[in-house]
């Protein structure tokens, strides 16, 4: 690697690391349910998450002036705190409108994989036994990082992921960060040692 390579969407001359990404994080995540009661219920009662902003859409953007908004007026549309400020929030599309989704369907959400503390990945496993919610796990999914999956009330897959000796000050992009040659057992599938420096000269040494 040269350290003069573009990234792939890099200024001219420049590479990216992983300080230098054009995204600080999750904004918000919006995903739906038929059901707002219950998935308060589930992500305040079980999960202990805060709701911060309840609210129907403004009339008119459902059908009027639809930005890629669900195509119905007037739906709840709430939000909760999923920490590290980020926002996880639903739209509640009208009963029996919508097949329940597919979730390896392309272009769908596989799952969402919430970072914790050792102390809340404790918590959120006391509250899923508590509260009768299937869990599977913990299970290690790489090296010092442990996972436990399940699912909401709209049978959202969820998965709390914990690196159970790093107490409160939990890291995740370094965690998995792999050195090029690690990375490069699979990039070679997809392209030559040229296109690996392009498209990821952040990886470690
Ligand atoms: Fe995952």
């Amino acid at each position: 690697m040269d350290g003069q390579s573009a990234g792939p969407a890099g200024p001219a001359g420049t590479t990216r690391t992983k300080d230098d990404v054009p995204t600080r994080g999750v904004h918000h995540l919006a995903l739906t349910t038929e059901d707002m009661k219950a998935t308060v219920e589930f992500y305040v009662g079980v999960l202990g998450m805060k709701l911060v902003h309840a609210m129907k859409v403004p009339e008119g953007v459902g059908t009027v002036d639809n930005r890629g908004n669900p195509p119905w007026e007037r739906l709840r549309h709430y939000f909760f705190d999923m920490g590290g400020d980020s926002l996880y929030a639903f739209f509640e599309i009208p009963k029996g409108e919508r097949p329940q989704t597919d979730r390896d369907a392309i272009g769908g959400m596989q799952h969402v994989a919430f970072a914790c503390s050792a102390e809340r990945f404790q918590d959120i496993q006391d509250r899923l036994k508590a509260h009768g919610v299937p869990a599977d796990g913990p299970i290690e999914i790489l090296p010092g990082i442990w996972s436990v999956y399940f699912h909401d009330n709209n049978d959202i897959r969820l998965e709390a992921c914990c690196k159970l000796d790093e107490g409160d000050a939990q890291g995740v992009v370094d965690s998995v960060t792999q050195t090029r040659a690690e990375a490069a057992e699979e990039l070679l599938t997809l392209g030559d040692e040229d296109w690996i420096d392009m498209v990821a000269p952040n990886l470690k040494p």
